[in-house]
C-alpha cells in the first residue's frame, strides 16, 4: 500500500541545497504528490511544531522556520514515513555524519537547529501536518 508523508526543506537549505536535496528525493523513488514553496507564518510554524512548545529551542525554531521560503512536499511511496526518515538521517548533523554519512542531514544541515529537512515521525503526524500545510485535501 502507498503511504504519504510530509517532507519539508527548511529555509537555509532551500537557499543553498535545494537542487541536491530534490535529486536525492527522486533517486530514492518517492512520488512528489504535491509541492509548494512558501514561507511558514509564525502561526503555522507554532501549530506545525506544537509538540515542541515549551522546549528551550522552540522560539529559535519558529524564527528559523519563518525566515524564508520552505519547500513543502507530500511524498508518496510504500513505507514513505520510515523511508523518508531514513533518507533524512538523524536530527543532529554531527550524529548523522558519523552514523549515516549518505543522509541529507549529514550532507546539507548547518546544525541541529537549522538542519536541512523535516519529516513526519509517524502516519498520524503525517496526516496532521499535511492538513496543517495544505488544508483538507484528497491526496488519493
Ligand atoms: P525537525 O525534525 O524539524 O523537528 C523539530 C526541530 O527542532 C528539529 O528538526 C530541529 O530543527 C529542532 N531541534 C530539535 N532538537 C533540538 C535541539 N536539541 N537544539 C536545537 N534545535 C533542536
Amino acid at each position: 500500500p502507498q503511504e504519504h508523508t510530509l517532507a519539508l526543506i527548511k529555509p537555509a537549505a532551500v537557499k543553498e541545497h535545494k537542487d541536491d536535496i530534490m535529486q536525492k528525493v527522486k533517486d530514492a523513488g518517492f512520488t512528489i504528490s504535491k509541492i509548494k514553496e512558501a514561507a511558514l507564518t509564525r502561526e503555522m510554524a507554532t501549530q506545525f511544531y506544537k509538540d515542541h512548545e515549551g522546549k528551550p529551542f522552540f522560539e529559535p525554531l519558529v524564527t528559523c522556520m519563518t525566515t524564508g521560503p520552505s519547500v513543502i512536499m507530500i511524498l508518496t511511496k510504500e513505507n514513505a514515513v520510515e523511508e523518508w526518515r531514513q533518507l533524512m538521517g538523524p536530527t543532529d548533523p554531527e550524529i548523522a555524519k558519523v552514523t549515516s554519512p549518505e543522509s541529507i542531514q549529514a550532507q546539507f544541515a548547518q546544525d541541529i537547529l537549522s538542519n536541512a529537512v523535516h519529516g513526519s515521525s509517524n502516519k498520524e503526524h503525517a496526516l496532521r501536518s499535511i492538513e496543517c500545510v495544505f488544508g483538507e485535501i484528497d491526496i488519493d
